[in-house]
């Protein structure tokens, strides 16, 4: 049974693509796999398919197999039944407006990442998002703090773990660092696994690496669709 994670957070623009994408890029890279039968599989929900684009111009140098699925609610809502994949990584949207598909996908989520960027108009949007939709799936889900350029000072990362210990939200213990090479990457069809192999790209690179140790060994236990035979019907109860 593939473990589904969903990358989401109905705020635009807090980093969910290139989280997904990258993400998926070093789990494939690390568990290895044939270009014929990847063990990873990256899924867009996002009708802007931005996913979609930068997949495509990676290429065959993408490590993991691409679906672009927002019409597709049939296939979304039978994604853990894909027993040709070990982990499937999963886009959304960054808007209010298709909530229907994300609610689909949260009913099949192993667990849920929330990036959220290190800036104080972000956290209401969050915060919405997080109540009204996520929590109410009953997927374990974590907040990703993401683009936070060091450069800039700790302040703003400091003011955002605060708000954060203060809702009482899970968070990873990694932060995405910003870096001009993830907001390029797209553009230049490459993923952190194509990154040059030099000190900052290697920075860049870690980031990612130390956030899928966590998503990977993210409690050690099987799947939560594996232990319950009936989790979503469950959680809505809950
Ligand atoms: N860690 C990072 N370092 C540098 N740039 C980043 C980082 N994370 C995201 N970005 C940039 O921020 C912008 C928004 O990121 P992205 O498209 O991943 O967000 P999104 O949540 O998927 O947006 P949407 O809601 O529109 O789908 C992009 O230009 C991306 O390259
Ligand atoms: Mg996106």
């Amino acid at each position: 049974m593939a473990r589904v994670h969903v990358i989401a957070n109905q705020k635009g623009g807090v980093g969910k693509t290139t989280v997904t994408v990258n993400l998926a890029a070093v789990v494939a890279d690390t568990l290895g796999g044939s270009l014929e039968e990847p063990q990873v599989l990256g899924v867009s929900t996002d009708p802007q398919a931005s996913m979609m684009e930068w997949a495509e111009r990676v290429g065959d140098a993408l490590p993991f197999d691409f679906a672009q699925c927002h019409d597709d609610p049939g296939s979304l809502s039978r994604l853990r039944q894909l027993d040709q994949y070990a982990h499937i990584f999963v886009d959304t949207p960054g808007s209010l407006e298709d909530e229907a598909i994300l609610q689909t996908v949260l009913a099949q989520a192993d667990d849920v990442i929330v990036p959220l960027e290190p800036e104080p108009m972000s956290f209401s949007p969050a915060a919405r998002s997080i109540q009204r939709v996520i929590a109410q799936s009953g997927a374990p889900w974590r907040v990703l703090l993401n683009n936070w350029d060091p450069r800039d000072g700790d302040a703003d990362l400091l003011q955002t773990k605060a708000y954060v210990a203060a809702q009482g939200w899970p968070t990873f213990n990694t932060v995405v660092r910003h870096y001009k090479l993830h907001t390029r990457a797209s553009a230049e069809g490459v993923t952190v696994v194509q990154f040059p192999k030099n000190r900052v790209a290697l920075e860049a690179r870690q980031d990612f690496f130390r956030l899928a140790l966590e998503v990977l060994g993210s409690d050690g236990q099987a799947p939560r669709h594996a232990q319950s035979g009936n989790a979503v019907t469950a959680s809505k109860g809950a």
